[in-house]
C-alpha cells in the first residue's frame, strides 16, 4: 500500500526543521508512542545500538545547556522536549537478545573499529526513525549537532558509557520561526540509476 499525498505531505514535503515553539506540551505518552514506532526501523544485525535521553525538567536542561552552541540555545532550552540520541558502544553485548540466531556478538568484540562505526551508522539510522515517527504523530522536530559532544557525554554518561551523537528537539513548532526552505537538488544531481 502506498500512503496518501496528504501522508507524505506530514512526512517529509510540509516537514520543516523547526527553531521555536508552542506551549502544547510534548506528553511522556508521545515519547512512548514515538519509541514504540522507531524501534521497528531496521538495524545491521538488528544491533539496535541507540539510546535516547528525553530531556525534559529544567535541572536536565541546565545539564545540557553549557553544552549548546550559541545559536542552538535558546531553542533548545524553550522546547518541551530534548532528545540526546546517543548510542551504547557496547550495543554488542544484547546481541543474543535481539539476534539470537547467530551469534554476531562475536564479531564486534574483536574490532573496537568495527563496533564503533556499526554504532554511529545504526544510531544515526534510528535518529532518522525518531524525526520520522514523530513527524507521523504530530511532533515538530529540530535536529542538531551543534553541541560540544565530550560535555554532554560527561553530564550525562559518565556511569554507563554511552556516546552522544545528535541532538533532536521535539514539540509544536511556532511557524513564525521557521527559515525559508533551502533548494533540494533534483534526481539527476544526486542520483545515479546505473
Ligand atoms: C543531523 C542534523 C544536524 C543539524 N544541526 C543543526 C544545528 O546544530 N543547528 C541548527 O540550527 N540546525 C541544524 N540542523 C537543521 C538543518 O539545518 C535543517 O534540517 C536543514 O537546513 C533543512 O531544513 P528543513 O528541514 O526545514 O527543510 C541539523 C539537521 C540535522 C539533520
Amino acid at each position: 500500500m502506498t500512503l496518501d499525498a496528504s501522508a507524505l505531505d506530514t512526512l517529509f514535503r510540509e516537514a520543516r526543521t523547526h527553531n521555536g515553539w508552542t506551549d502544547q506540551p510534548v506528553t511522556d505518552e508521545d515519547l512512548h508512542a514515538i519509541f514504540d514506532l522507531l524501534k521497528f526501523g531496521p538495524t545491521s544485525a538488528n544491533c539496535s545500538p541507540a539510546r535516547f535521553v528525553f530531556v525534559r525538567t529544567p535541572e536536565a536542561k541546565e545539564k545540557l545547556k553549557p553544552a549548546l552552541s550559541a545559536g542552538n540555545l535558546e531553542k533548545t532550552m524553550s522546547a518541551p522536549v530534548t532528545v540526546i540520541v546517543a548510542y551504547d558502544p557496547k550495543f554488542y553485548d544484547q546481541l543474543p537478545k535481539l539476534f539470537p540466531h547467530a551469534d554476531a556478538r562475536a564479531w564486534f568484540v574483536s574490532s573496537e573499529a568495527l563496533a564503533t562505526e556499526t554504532a554511529f551508522r545504526n544510531s544515526t539510522l534510528q535518529g532518522a526513525y525518531l524525526i520520522i515517527a514523530a513527524r507521523a504523530l504530530g511532533i515538530d522536530t529540530g535536529a542538531m549537532s551543534g553541541f560540544d559532544k565530550g560535555k554532554v557525554d560527561e553530564a550525562f554518561f559518565a556511569e554507563n558509557g554511552w556516546k552522544s551523537n545528535f541532538l533532536v528537539n521535539l514539540g509544536h513548532g511556532d511557524a513564525s520561526k521557521i527559515f525559508g526552505r533551502s533548494p533540494r537538488f533534483e534526481f539527476a544531481e544526486a542520483c545515479q540509476i546505473v
